[in-house]
């Protein structure tokens, strides 16, 4: 795929900036935020870029390839499209987009449950390479159902996240009255006026919905408030009884996301996962909780060797992409970065940013002289 960026938003940051422009603020503030005071969003992105790696400048270098194998797929590049849930409250038909953008580009697509497009409308556009993550139903029936359609689309890749034990509190979304639709406050009215691109792509495309969880969302219960659904829908609180009989039932492979300390590493381990992502949310769940990155620390060189490690939450850049796999992960995930870029550019939006991370890292390798995505490990500068 043609690497291709618009040389007026050259960073995530411009991305970021113009994307606040051009959406409501309900739906920035639902991308954007973390949880509490954002101290753990904060620490994510700061505590990431105090990794340092060292350049070999005098070694002979005979360029630089960025492909990666996981999961007995060769990816174009080491990182991949997170699963973000309410996708189309942000930007329509952004989840569509995004699968588009990241199967030309062979990278990996997450479609989360509570995306706004459904499994087999994702699994069509990637030709059956997109992943799925599940959020645990409280029925053991919707689990299955949504296994199944999970499997039947050719799913990959199954991630079981274990970090939403508890909705996060977030203020943010709390001022805004967060609803799907929008509530339509005075505040809100104002706010779409504001944004005639946004609402006229929203008129188009319709209005947004969980589709994957349509069938199944209990009577008298419509999808207007996000808390309660999630709340009566899902089960929140992982553990071993509900990961075990999933294990059993899905034959692709099997990640845990939301991994934060070396006890829950164990566990996925004793279960037989095939990988875990190292995750805070993206600091949305846990304000008093360690950065994602700093969790790594513990976790790689104890579980490198069992397990597939991976990790996400902070990630901005090419060179924060460097930053994590020096540090041992073996393939990084990107949630606000995407958005950002589909809410700022509709459309061209998923393909500009995966050429922007690509080019960046591109020249981290190329500038540090390291050939292969695992030899960046080797370059990181221990303190
Ligand atoms: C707006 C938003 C919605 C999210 N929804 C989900 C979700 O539905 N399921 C999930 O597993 N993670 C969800 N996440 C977490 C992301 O998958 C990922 O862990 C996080 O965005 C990584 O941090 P970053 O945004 O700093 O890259 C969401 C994140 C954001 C920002």
């Amino acid at each position: 795929m043609e690497l291709q960026y618009n040389p007026k938003y050259p960073s995530v940051d411009d991305l970021r900036e113009k994307a606040k422009k051009r959406i409501p603020g309900f739906a920035f503030g639902y991308l954007d935020g973390g949880c509490n005071e954002d101290v753990n969003l904060m620490k994510n992105t700061a505590e990431i870029r105090d990794v340092e790696i060292k350049p070999f400048y005098l070694r002979k270098h005979l360029g630089s390839d960025m492909r990666t194998k996981l999961f007995g797929h060769v990816y174009d590049a080491p990182f991949g499209i997170a699963p973000v849930g309410l996708q189309g409250l942000m930007w329509p038909n952004s989840p569509e987009i995004l699968a588009k953008a990241a199967f030309e580009h062979n990278i990996p697509f997450v479609l989360s449950t509570v995306s706004t497009s459904s499994i087999e409308r994702i699994s069509e556009i990637t030709e059956g390479k997109a992943w799925f993550q599940l959020y645990h139903p409280t029925e053991d029936n919707i689990r299955d159902a949504l296994i199944n359609r999970a499997a039947e689309a050719q799913c990959p890749v199954l991630i079981l996240v274990c970090d939403v034990p508890t909705l996060g509190y977030r203020p943010r979304e709390i001022r805004s009255g967060l609803a799907m639709p929008p509530r339509m406050s005075l505040k809100n009215i104002l706010q779409i006026f504001g944004k005639p691109n946004w609402a006229l792509q929203t008129l188009h495309y319709g209005r947004p919905q969980f589709v994957n969880m349509l069938p199944y969302i209990p009577k008298g219960l419509n999808i207007r408030n996000l808390g309660k659904v999630m709340d009566s829908t899902f089960a929140g609180r992982l553990n071993e009884e509900k990961i075990k009989p999933i294990r059993d039932m899905w034959k692709g492979k099997l990640v845990l996301k939301g991994i934060a300390c070396e006890e829950d590493a164990e566990m996925a381990v004793r279960l037989g996962l095939d990988g875990i992502i190292v995750s805070n949310h993206g600091g949305r769940q846990l304000d008093a909780g360690q950065s994602s990155i700093k969790s790594m620390e513990a976790i790689t060189p104890k579980f490198k060797e069992k397990i597939t490690v991976m990790m996400d939450s902070g990630i901005r850049s090419g060179p924060d992409i460097a930053r994590t796999l020096a540090k041992g992960a073996e393939f990084t995930f990107l949630g606000r970065a995407f958005m950002y870029g589909v809410a700022a550019l509709g459309k061209a939006g998923g393909n500009h940013t995966i050429s922007i991370l690509k080019t960046q890292l591109q020249q981290v390798m190329d500038q540090i002289c390291c050939e292969k995505v695992e030899d960046l490990s080797k370059h990181l500068i221990s303190k």
